[in-house]
């Protein structure tokens, strides 16, 4: 079976930073309280003219770039903050792109959304229905939360990170990809929901004046099944690769919170100088924080990098990736 391998990474952001004393001037919340409980500093904020797809398309061209140009085949955009609830973003980037004819989609995976479209991205390559794939995590989480809801509003921004995969040609070439854990639990899905405005509830006056258009998060239980999913899944994919934690050069978990990247790290025993920790410049960027932890990574081309995912759902994902040389783009 025919692995993927990363070719090129690129990222984007709206230039609008808000930092958390420019929050406070407008919310019941401090830098201190953001600071402490999140590790969280700032956060990229798009203007109100620039929605997901934006972000996607910037990021998609930077990685293409990175990768030495070409066309793919295949675009997926790993997003909760599509542009429309139909049709879906993808066909509408891989047009901006220049790809008006190539297979694309979306994939809701909220925050574990970058590791379900690796997956997804490295099955059709395995299966040979693709080529050459461009996965592009996106997001505008600001627009999901109530800006006057100090629970949700401080912890999410805005971003975009892309990267493209083509087949491998050996199994420990730079860039591979794999193997996969995933997981979801539904019985859980309450615990961080955005109630109305689907077809269970679709948006009404009613849910608009409830404010059930907006995320709702049970922050505390979020956090204990955060910590403890992903450990349990990077495990799981350290298991079926046949490592351990000691051949980890670097840990990126999903760009939630600082206090549930140090206990997950903790959890399974990386120590600090090889954990990645972006979240105070970013916030936390759902599909979009993976790609943008690795966009800042400098390691040697065949390092192993850990990534692990959680998020709403529930849903969380893990693999494993050779660092790519992208010094041959
Ligand atoms: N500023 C000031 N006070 C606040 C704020 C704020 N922004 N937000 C909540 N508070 C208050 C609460 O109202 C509460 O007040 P009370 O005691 O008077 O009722 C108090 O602070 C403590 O609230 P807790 O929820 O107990 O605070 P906690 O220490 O659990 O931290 C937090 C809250 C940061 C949300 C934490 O639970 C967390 O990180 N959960 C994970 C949530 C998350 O990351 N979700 C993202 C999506 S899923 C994912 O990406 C993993």
């Amino acid at each position: 079976m025919r692995r993927a391998v990363i070719e090129g990474i690129g990222t984007s952001v709206p230039p609008r930073v808000v930092t958390n004393e420019e929050m406070a001037a407008h919310l019941d919340t401090t830098d201190e309280w953001v600071r402490t409980r999140t590790g969280i500093e700032q956060r990229h904020v798009a203007d109100p003219d620039t929605a997901t797809a934006d972000l996607a398309v910037e990021a998609g061209a930077r990685a293409l770039k990175s990768a030495g140009g070409g066309d793919v085949d295949t675009v997926i955009v790993a997003t909760t903050t599509p542009d429309r609830l139909c049709p879906s973003t993808g066909p509408e980037v891989a047009a901006r792109l220049g790809l008006p004819k190539v297979a694309a989609f979306d994939v809701d995976g909220a925050c574990a959304g970058f590791v379900y479209g690796l997956a997804t991205a490295a099955g059709l390559l395995a299966a040979e229905a693709a080529e050459r794939v461009l996965l592009i995590g996106a997001e505008t989480m600001t627009r999901m939360v109530d800006p006057n809801d100090r629970t949700t509003a401080v912890l999410f921004g805005d971003g975009a990170g892309a990267v493209v995969l083509r087949p491998a040609t050996s199994d420990d070439e730079p860039g591979a990809v794999g193997p996969f854990d995933l997981g979801s639990d539904g019985d859980l899905a309450e615990l961080l929901a955005v109630p109305a405005g689907g077809s269970r509830r679709p948006a009404d006056a009613d849910t608009f004046s409830a404010g059930d258009h907006y995320l709702k998060m049970d922050g505390r239980e979020v956090y204990r099944q955060a910590c403890r999913r992903m450990v349990e899944s990077s495990r799981a994919v350290l298991d079926r690769a046949g490592v351990t934690v000691d051949d980890v050069d670097r840990l990126v978990g999903h760009q939630a919170n600082a206090r549930i990247l140090d206990a997950v790290a903790n959890g399974l025993g990386v120590p600090e100088e090889r954990r990645v920790v972006n979240v105070a410049r970013y916030g936390n960027t759902s599909a979009a924080s993976i790609p943008l932890a690795l966009a800042d990574l400098e390691l040697t081309p065949g390092q192993l990098v850990l990534l692990t995912a959680f998020g709403a759902g529930l849903s969380w994902g893990s693999t494993l990736v050779l660092w790519p040389d992208l010094s041959t783009a």
